[in-house]
């Protein structure tokens, strides 16, 4: 059964319709129309549809609306910057990390948070930040070197 759900996203409030235990990323994708979190694996494991929950990297496969609804604000690709302008997604670009460009929602939602968190991060920790975000395109390479650019 159908309930009323208060989330706000990107800043904005909003009241949507969802099951008990429908995944945020379900919502986000399908009710709000916000594609920048990709559905990849749906079971947590790839990264593709992370989000920040309250300034932390959340992947928005394995949290219920009902949980989401609890966070004061749900970040995603799109209210990172509506013009590309995060240094994180400009690094991306000057790396040209992409190939399909499937997994970057991730990786820069977890990059963000990442170096919010660490702002001067050595080599080992931007790998320990990215190692559980897969790329199926075996793009790591350009990845990390826009870490690097995006931790200056
Ligand atoms: Fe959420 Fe893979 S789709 S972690």
């Amino acid at each position: 059964m159908a309930a009323s759900v208060f989330l706000t996203v990107n800043g904005k409030q909003c009241e949507v319709e969802a099951a008990a235990g429908t995944p945020l990323l379900t919502i986000l994708r399908n009710s709000l129309g916000l594609n920048g979190p990709k559905y990849g694996c749906g079971l947590g494991a790839c990264g593709a549809c992370t989000v920040l929950l309250d300034g932390k990297a959340a992947r928005s496969c394995v949290v219920s609306v009902e949980a989401a609804g609890r966070c004061k604000n749900i970040v995603t690709l799109e209210g990172l910057s509506p013009d590309g302008s995060d240094p994180v997604q400009k690094a991306m670009v000057t790396a040209q990390a992409a190939q399909c460009g499937y997994c970057l929602n991730g990786m820069v939602m977890t990059l963000r948070a990442f170096l919010d968190a660490v702002p001067n991060p050595d080599e080992k920790a931007l790998q320990e930040a990215l190692r559980y975000n897969l790329c199926r395109c075996g793009t790591h390479v350009e990845i990390m070197r826009a870490a690097r650019i995006a931790a200056g």
